[in-house]
């Protein structure tokens, strides 16, 4: 390993796990006016950190990257936790410099670092390559990705060194927005927040920073500045798209991410064989699959690890979270489905509700209104109208006729119906659990079944019916008499 302090050669063959990527996710994100840490706030479905992790961890091994966490860190690290990433605490918020002097010792033994902002969520891995590759060719101590978006409001605007006139590669400084002063608020090249360092300059002159500045806060830019003048190389590199390194300040910048985000998750799934109409209607999160040939109606939410086959049709109005949806399926309009199954030329809806734990069968039916929650539905069953079906297992080919309810609940545990193939469940039968429908039975309409129904059975479970002669024509005679006395 080297000295992460020593300021000798970073020749360009470096192995690229040399490379510690840190990302910058302890600020409070005042101007989101949130309770909540800025990084966790949402676009496309995944946090803002979630995306920039995710394009890290396609570059360097997640031992490798280091998360600044500060403003409840706690939170931030349990969000992340499962990546396997590292975390570093900056216990207080003094400025994107202090993040980094944080972050010295758990940097020691890389000779560069990669930094970038969990706040700037689009940026592609591809680009920050770009980032890497151009620091080590050109043996500079700090490269700065920079761009020029239409609107360079509110960033920090980078100034070139000039030759004969010209801007040259070499940066001078980088000037905050609130320290803009004169022709200086014209300069359109703006810092993405994203750089690269050599460990060893950084750490040498880290402590020249200074909080002498509006927001009296040490500022990471002013290394470019700092290590300028101490005689090192500080470089520029334009971003060839500047939507990549839009940063989220404001409700407004989320939700324009956001959007973007979704733009382009719509069009990979478009030209990858997904037919979606009016794609602006429609809320795809950024980890969803989709086969070809499905086919997406306006005005559709699909959420979290869903995955969805290959020649299904989604009707609008529906919300689907974290299912997993076979091939040839049909969901009609206006379905709720959470956290469940659904296999192949299955139909749902219109108007379903499948709720954690839920199963639908090859081929099976769930119809209108139509409640399910931890529950097996075997293939080609049906229940097409009106029921709640709660921890319920059942077989195949089985009919569960209009208003079918599983009293699963007592008031203090939940039990299980179990209804076994072919079974036959008559209209309005109330099923109160634990109870067991034997194989081929019967259930005639309307009955509140409490014991085991055996294999082939019938079973009746009602008062019987009274007919009454002319009892409803007397009662209106009785009624018109009293009225005329
Ligand atoms: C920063 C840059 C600005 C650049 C912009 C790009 C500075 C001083 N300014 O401004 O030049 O144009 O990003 O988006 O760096 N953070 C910490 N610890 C802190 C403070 C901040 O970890 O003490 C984190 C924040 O959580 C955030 C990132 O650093 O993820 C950037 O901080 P932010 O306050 O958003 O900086 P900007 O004003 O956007
Ligand atoms: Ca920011």
């Amino acid at each position: 390993m080297m000295n992460p302090r020593s300021n000798s050669a970073h020749p360009v063959n470096q192995s690229k796990f040399e490379f510690a990527i840190a990302i910058l996710a302890a600020g409070k994100g005042t101007r989101l006016k949130s309770r909540h840490p800025k990084v966790l706030h949402q676009i496309a479905g995944k946090t803002l950190l979630g995306h920039v992790v995710a394009a890290a961890s396609r570059i360097v091994p997640p031992e490798n990257i280091f998360a600044i966490i500060g403003h409840e860190a706690e939170l931030v690290r349990e969000a992340l936790q499962s990546t396997g990433i590292q975390f570093v605490l900056q216990q207080e918020q003094r400025g994107t410099g202090h993040a980094l002097m944080m972050a010295q010792e758990a940097l020691r033994g890389f000779s560069h670092v990669l930094v970038l902002s969990g706040d700037v969520p689009l940026i592609h891995p591809e680009t920050i390559e770009r980032v890497r590759d151009f620091h080590i060719a050109s043996q500079a101590a700090m490269t700065i990705l920079t761009a020029e978006p239409a609107d360079p409001t509110g960033y920090g605007r980078v100034f070139r060194r000039r030759k004969d006139a010209k801007p040259t590669d070499e940066v001078d400084r980088i000037v905050e927005q609130k320290a803009l002063r004169g022709s200086e608020g014209e300069q359109r090249e703006i810092n993405s927040g994203i750089y690269a360092f050599a460990v060893g300059p950084l750490y040498t002159h880290i402590d020249e920073l200074t909080t002498d500045n509006p927001a009296g806060e040490f500022y990471l830019t002013d290394m470019a500045g700092v290590l300028g003048k101490a005689g090192n190389k500080v470089l520029a590199l334009r971003a060839e798209d500047s939507s990549e390194v839009l940063g989220v300040n404001t409700r407004m910048e989320l939700a324009e991410l956001d959007a973007k985000l979704r733009a382009q998750k719509t069009r990979e799934l478009m030209e990858a064989g997904i037919t979606i109409f009016r794609p602006e209607t429609c809320d795809i999160d950024a980890d969803v699959e989709i086969g070809p040939d499905t086919v997406i109606e306006p005005f559709v939410q699909i959420i979290g690890q869903t995955k969805i086959g290959s020649d299904c049709r989604i009707r609008s109005y529906s919300v689907i979270t974290n299912c997993e949806i076979g091939d040839n399926v049909l969901i009609r309009p206006g379905c709720m489905m959470e956290d469940s199954i659904v296999r192949d030329s299955a139909e749902i809806g219109p108007y379903s509700h499948l709720r954690p734990g839920s199963d639908i069968g090859e081929g099976a039916h769930v119809g209108n209104f139509v409640e399910t929650k931890k529950t097996k539905i075997g293939t080609r069953s049906k229940a097409n109208h009106l029921s709640y079906l709660g921890n319920a297992l059942i077989g195949e080919g089985v009919n569960i006729g209009a208003g079918t309810i599983t009293c699963n609940y007592d008031g203090v545990n939940k039990h299980e119906t179990v209804i076994e193939d072919g079974v036959f469940v008559g209209s309005d039968s109330t099923l109160v659990a634990p109870v067991k429908i034997g194989k081929g039975s019967y259930i005639g309409a309307g009955s509140c079944i409490t014991d085991e129904v055996p294999a082939d059975a019938l079973a009746v479970a009602r008062s019987r019916q009274v007919n009454k002669p002319k009892w409803a024509a007397e009662r209106r005679d009785k009624v018109k008499n009293a009225k005329k006395s």
